[in-house]
């Protein structure tokens, strides 16, 4: 927890005495003991998340504002949204007009009112408008329409970018995202008569939205953890997650098998070994192949691995075990899976 602490630190540091506001991303770890110590750190305008199951803990821990950085296409998950507590403000992103219906009628059955954020794709060809879309200007008319839909907002998240380890690169990706994402809030502004929050970012760009102030807030979420893909580029984050692994085998020839897998790590890349000379190859269900160029492990010999991905990671768990002040407790992670019949 410290060195989860001191990220969190580091990144309330780069943020201040800018205008530039954290929303911490609680799909990293969707861990309620984390999120709670971010959402306290100076600079921070509220939380971030991709699924209704989280925004409902968000609500649980108090976080008067919530965004869904995701959009609504199911009748049932707006319900089921709208019924969170009165007092957390929420937002939620568009990209086709009908979402902007959808929302809307839920909006007012639930007589509440909804921040909207029209999403633009920056290059991560995953969300949002083509800015040159002409259903732009149709979902913004939507929006000012709908009695209990307030336009407050561009999503703009440079996914595409936030990874690359050159950081010249990274940056020079970022800038242009953010360039098309600055042109396209004034553009709404105007259309709004009023201003727009900028809101995107994470992890691997927030050094750059903060020198510029590009964007009005950083969704971060990764840097609270870290893992060992965003461990490449050399960010001021510390390795904060580890799963303990014991080695099943230790060979002759150099091959470890460890009894950790897939079902423990995320499987999208490679974990990294803690223990110097020990490099993992691969990664099975409940397996994973290493080697070691010298004897470093005997079989049953514990070692440390950081994950490649931490979001997938955490959500393979029901909780992390937290060690603080030399002691350890269990911290439980939360809304993970919603399972609904129908
Ligand atoms: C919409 C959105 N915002 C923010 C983030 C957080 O990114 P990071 O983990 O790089 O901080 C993500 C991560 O995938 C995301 O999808």
């Amino acid at each position: 927890m410290a060195a989860a602490e001191r990220n969190i630190d580091r990144m309330a540091r780069l943020v201040a005495g800018t205008e530039v506001r954290l929303r911490p991303h609680y799909k990293a770890h969707k861990c309620p003991e984390l999120m709670r110590r971010q959402l306290a750190a100076p600079g921070t305008a509220g939380a971030a998340c991709q699924t209704v199951a989280e925004a409902a803990e968000l609500a649980a821990l108090g976080c008067a504002d919530v965004l869904l950085t995701n959009q609504l296409a199911d009748p049932r998950r707006v319900a089921e949204l709208l019924a969170l507590p009165p007092e957390v403000d929420l937002g939620v992103l568009v990209d086709r007009p009908e979402q902007v219906d959808l929302l809307g009628a839920g909006a007012a059955a639930a007589r509440r009112r909804v921040r909207v954020f029209v999403e633009l794709d920056v290059g991560l060809r995953r969300g949002g408008f083509d800015a040159a879309d002409p259903d732009v200007a149709v979902a913004v008319g939507a929006i000012e329409e709908q009695p209990w839909l307030e336009l407050a907002g561009v999503q703009a998240y440079e996914g595409h970018a936030v990874l690359e380890p050159d950081v010249e690169l990274r940056h020079r990706r970022a800038a242009d995202a953010h360039a098309l994402a600055g042109r396209f809030r004034d553009r709404l502004a105007r259309l709004a008569g009023r201003p727009l929050v900028l809101t995107g970012g994470g992890t691997g760009t927030a050094d750059l939205i903060a020198a510029t102030g590009a964007l009005d807030e950083i969704q971060c979420g990764s840097y609270v953890l870290m893992d060992a893909a965003y461990g490449r580029l050399g960010l001021p984050f510390e390795a904060a997650l580890f799963c303990v692994a014991t080695a099943l085998s230790a060979h002759p020839d150099g091959r470890v098998v460890l009894d950790a897998g897939m079902k423990s790590l995320s499987g999208d890349g490679l974990p990294r070994a803690l223990t110097p000379g020990v490099r993992v190859l691969g990664l099975s269900d409940e397996h994973t192949r290493a080697r070691q160029a010298a004897t470093v492990l005997r079989t049953g010999d514990r070692l440390l691995l950081q994950p490649w991905h931490v979001d997938p990671t955490m959500n393979l768990h029901d909780a992390v075990v937290v060690v603080e002040d030399g002691r350890t407790h269990t911290a439980p992670i939360r809304g993970r899976h919603a399972v609904r019949a129908g």
